[in-house]
């Protein structure tokens, strides 16, 4: 793989917070692995372990969530001949670089960000890495000159405080060394919903792994939320949630016979549930015995994240020498 091509740089990173779940494949997932198995980026993904620092405890649960976060990339056709898959830590560069940014940031602007205003909305003991998380966040971005950064719509405004770094840096250093990047955000699945029907996630426990067993996935599928509708009733697709995460799975064709088959009547919400089961479980077929078998054998994934994490590394420590030498951190002049 050329990774000094003129292509542009695509860069990505997921939260090993938990097993993945079909909000992260639809709404980020499924763009990196498209985009950076098209072959026409630079593209470096990565699992974000130090971001995961925030909020996870454990050393053994944290490599265990990083290896399960691999395995289902490559489980669900990453391809690695394409796209450098590794582990943020892999790159220590990126803290120092969070570092030289704090610097550049002021305090009043890293509390207007979305995700900490929640946090405190909660709870006043916010850690000092979560509200720090933005500016760890813009280092992985612009350590690697990112053109585009695929994410769901709750990340729109980390990349804006990616491009707002960039310019304080450039502007204070007046220099021209960071790139601005852009965020990609895929229409149509900002929201993909769980169980329940509000957006999915594992803090509302409404969510669907990816790679669960098969009674689990059963179990998750049949208690989907519904109304109360007859077999008979004709049901607007549109309002109802079997069949708005069924339809990820669709392509066009197969969209449109869904839709009819809703809005006919003659369609109740079990024989909607166990078509939304078989799809899923048609989706799994190969991935998941893949993504078992990696699991078992983690060592393989960890040479190859080693690998990664070097090629990766390299290109961070390029820059990195630049930004030293601009901000004083070097001994030449
Ligand atoms: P998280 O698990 O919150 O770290 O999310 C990882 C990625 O998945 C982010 O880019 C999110 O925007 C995306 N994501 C998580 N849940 C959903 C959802 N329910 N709908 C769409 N995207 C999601
Ligand atoms: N904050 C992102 C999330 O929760 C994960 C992430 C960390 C990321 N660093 C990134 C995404 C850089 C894109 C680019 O999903």
């Amino acid at each position: 793989m050329s990774n000094s091509s003129n292509k542009k740089v695509l860069v990505s990173g997921i939260k090993p917070t938990g097993r993945l779940h079909f909000g992260n494949y639809f709404g980020a997932m499924k763009q990196n692995i498209e985009l950076g198995n098209s072959g026409e980026y630079e593209s470096y993904v990565f699992i974000a372990d130090y971001h995961a620092l925030t909020t996870v405890k454990n050393g053994d649960e944290l490599r265990k969530q990083t290896i399960e976060a691999v395995a289902s990339y490559l489980a669900c056709g990453l391809d690695t001949t394409k796209v450098i898959l590794f582990k943020q830590s892999d790159v220590r560069e990126v803290t120092e670089l969070t570092w030289i940014f704090n610097n550049l940031v002021t305090v009043p602007y890293m509390m207007r960000a979305h995700a900490f205003k929640d946090q405190e909305a909660r709870s006043k003991d916010v850690n000092v890495g979560l509200f720090d998380y933005p500016v760890l966040m813009a280092s992985d971005i612009l350590i690697y000159d990112a053109d585009i950064v695929p994410v769901g719509a709750d990340q729109k405004q980390h990349i804006e405080y990616a491009r707002d770094i960039a310019g304080y840096y450039n502007r204070a250093y007046n220099i021209e060394e960071f790139k601005l990047p852009k965020e990609l955000i895929m229409a149509g699945v900002e929201n993909v919903p769980g169980i329940d029907g509000q957006k999915m996630s594992k803090s509302y426990n409404n969510h669907i792994e990816l790679f669960c067993s098969d009674d689990e996935l059963k179990k998750r599928v049949m208690s989907i939320v519904t109304d109360s509708a007859t077999p008979e009733d004709k049901k607007n697709p549109d309002e109802n949630n079997i069949y708005k995460i069924h339809k990820l799975f669709l392509n066009k064709e197969a969209d449109e016979v869904l839709r009819s088959k809703f809005s006919n009547g003659g369609y109740s919400y079990k024989e909607a549930k166990e078509e939304l089961l078989a799809t899923i479980m048609k989706w799994r077929e190969g991935k998941l015995e893949k993504y078992n078998h990696l699991v078992d054998n983690f060592s393989e994934l960890n040479s190859l994240l080693e690998k990664n994490g070097g090629v990766a590394c390299e290109k961070a420590k390029i820059k990195m020498e630049k930004i030293r030498k601009t901000v004083g951190l070097t001994n030449t002049f």
